[in-house]
């Protein structure tokens, strides 16, 4: 029995994980969950899996999610310290981060720290601070292990080979809801339009996110921490069907690529149950029935974002945070409406070259580079 926390129980990846618990039979337990706000759903699940702990960074829902628990042996957390209190205790052995956005940073820190394995969906973590992340995780003897589809798929690939022995990485994308959309009409395209993607089923940040590009740009950062691999290590091509998820190619000239069809179960059972595997409760693939998979070259003049990662990759320091802030705060103007879908990675851009670089920052570096792109952004569009 391993004992688990959830972090983001309540959005799209935590709800999937609690899925993949409960077909994980008794072999792992929920010892704590958190969300932000939604204390209805978090209700919902304490009763069903009845945790330790349980808390909300929203401090004005704790009294609604208190009165609607049937049980009051739950601890019920708010604040900054309660992430600390969870992790910390003895008894946890893994936990997994899907908090979206920066949010999850400080989050990621505190389970290193406290020497727990880190499954991370959270990739923002790892774009903004990966150069103290990692070598902070190899400090305190702790595995970080990848819950997104692609880093999932590579990090199964690599167990064909030594990584003396790695030439590459392909990382595949869906190319999202405007692949074959014309690069003058994708400042027209509205909310609706970008919110739905061919593939995958995600919570709102990602799924812009994907149907930009910035995904992939963040996926390219965190191959580069997760990996060690330098930007003409990680190539990116485009596949519409979302069946293989990534591949790596050895010296030798083979490749290895991993396959399923599109279904976040899969990666986030392997990020807990890894370096073993458990039977999974998914569809089979059917080569035959899908008769054609399909490749394509990213058009990065048509999204530019992908280019800007590339950047990020090369440039590293406090690049990563400004790049992260800044498409968030975009990306949340786009969905209330406010800015056009091409103004996110127009805005993106003008705050990476306006943001005052420090080439080996400290964590206090990498928060004020985020507070100053969060701030700058928000100009920029007004
Ligand atoms: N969805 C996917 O298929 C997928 C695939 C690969 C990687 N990822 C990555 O996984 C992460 C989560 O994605 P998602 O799609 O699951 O997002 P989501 O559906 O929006 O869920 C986000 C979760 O984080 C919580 N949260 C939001 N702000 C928070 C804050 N300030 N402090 C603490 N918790 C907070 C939310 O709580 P409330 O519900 O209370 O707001 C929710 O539980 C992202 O980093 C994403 O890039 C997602």
């Amino acid at each position: 029995m391993k004992n688990v926390v959830i972090l983001g129980s309540t959005g799209s990846i935590g709800t999937s994980t609690l899925d993949v618990v409960r077909n994980l039979n008794h072999k792992y337990k929920v010892v704590a969950l958190s969300a932000n706000s939604q204390w209805e759903l978090l209700s919902k699940q304490v009763n069903e899996f009845k945790p330790e702990h349980v808390s909300l960074a929203d401090e004005r829902c704790v009294d609604s999610l208190r009165n609607s628990l049937s049980d009051n042996s739950v601890q019920i957390l708010t604040g900054e310290d309660s992430v600390r209190e969870m992790v910390s205790q003895e008894n946890v052995d893994i936990v997994l981060s899907a908090i979206v956005g920066g949010a999850g940073l400080p989050a990621a820190i505190e389970v290193i720290k406290n020497g727990k394995t880190l499954a991370l969906a959270n990739k923002e973590a790892l774009v903004m601070a990966g150069g103290l992340i990692m070598p902070m995780a190899k400090e305190h003897g702790v595995n970080i292990i990848p819950v997104d589809s692609e880093h999932s798929a590579v990090l199964q690939a690599l167990r064909a080979g030594r990584r003396d022995e790695v030439k590459k990485i392909i990382i595949t994308a869906s190319g999202g809801p405007f692949r074959n959309h014309p690069k003058e009409k994708l400042s027209e395209v509205t909310r609706e339009e970008a919110l739905n993607h061919p593939t995958w089923n995600m919570g709102n940040k990602i799924t812009i996110d994907s149907a930009t590009l910035m995904n992939k740009a963040l996926e390219v950062i965190e191959a580069k921490w997760l990996f060690g691999l330098d930007a003409s290590q990680i190539e990116v091509v485009i596949h519409p069907e979302s069946i293989i998820h990534s591949l790596v190619e050895f010296c030798d000239g083979s490749v290895i690529a991993q396959m399923g069809l599109p279904d976040m179960k899969v990666p986030i059972q392997f990020a807990l149950t890894y370096p073993d595997r458990e039977n999974g409760n998914v569809k089979s693939l059917d080569l035959a029935e899908l008769g054609t998979l399909n490749f394509q070259k990213p058009d990065m003049d048509k999204f530019p974002a992908l280019r800007l990662g590339y950047e990020v990759v090369e440039k590293g320091g406090t690049m990563g945070a400004t790049f992260n802030a800044a498409n968030e705060v975009a990306v949340q103007e786009f969905l209330d409406n406010k800015i056009k879908f091409t103004d996110i990675t127009k805005a993106v851009e003008h705050v990476m070259k306006e943001h005052n670089f420090i080439k080996d920052p400290t964590l206090q570096d990498i928060m004020d580079a985020d507070e100053y792109a969060r701030k700058e952004t928000k100009i920029c569009l007004s």
